[in-house]
């Protein structure tokens, strides 16, 4: 947990990788998507069961990884699960703006080269790289959403599905800087 929090604090993200995070949206090859923005952005459709594959998974992530953290976390709304990307995922921002200072991606499909799809940190103010990742199946990436850090995602090469869930939290403002 030093490490987690070293991270997000140092340069502005952890990442890991756990399938057990997963076992609430293995059904996802089945559900619909609906458009966003008519910028290749996706949308899943939400429904009674998704609604509650979203919740469980936000406890699960909430139980193992951001209650060690801290202990008086707050669990944050607009969680979503997302295909692709719209124009503002492509340039460089920060999304501390939505009001929540920690955001978990689970991804769910792998990038490469060939494929594109990369993520990438930045200090805001330095500019300097912090880190940079093509995400792989069941990674799990916590994401420092205060004011020190920014983050980008490189174009799809190749026309293939990029599946993440987001959900967000609220911790002690301290352990994020
Ligand atoms: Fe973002």
């Amino acid at each position: 947990m030093q490490k987690l929090h070293d991270d997000l604090f140092n340069k502005g993200f952890h990442k890991l990788n756990d399938p057990e995070l997963f076992k609430y949206l293995t059904e996802i090859d089945s559900w619909e998507w609906k458009n966003w923005k008519n910028q290749g952005l996706q949308l899943i459709k939400r429904n009674s069961i998704i609604e509650e594959s979203i919740n469980e998974t936000q406890k699960l992530i909430a139980d193992k990884y951001i209650k060690p953290l801290d202990e008086s976390y707050r669990f944050g709304g607009e969680c979503e699960i997302v295909n692709g990307m719209d124009d503002a995922t492509l340039s460089w921002h920060n999304d501390n703006i939505e009001g929540y200072n920690l955001c978990v991606l689970l991804y769910m499909d792998s990038m490469d080269e060939d494929i594109g799809g990369m993520t990438r940190f930045r200090d805001i103010h330095s500019k300097e790289i912090t880190g940079e990742f093509y995400p792989q199946k069941y990674d799990v990436s916590f994401m420092n959403h205060g004011v020190r850090f920014e983050h980008i995602v490189t174009p799809m090469k190749l026309p293939m599905d990029r599946r993440v869930a987001l959900f967000n939290y609220n911790i002690n403002k301290v352990l994020i800087g």
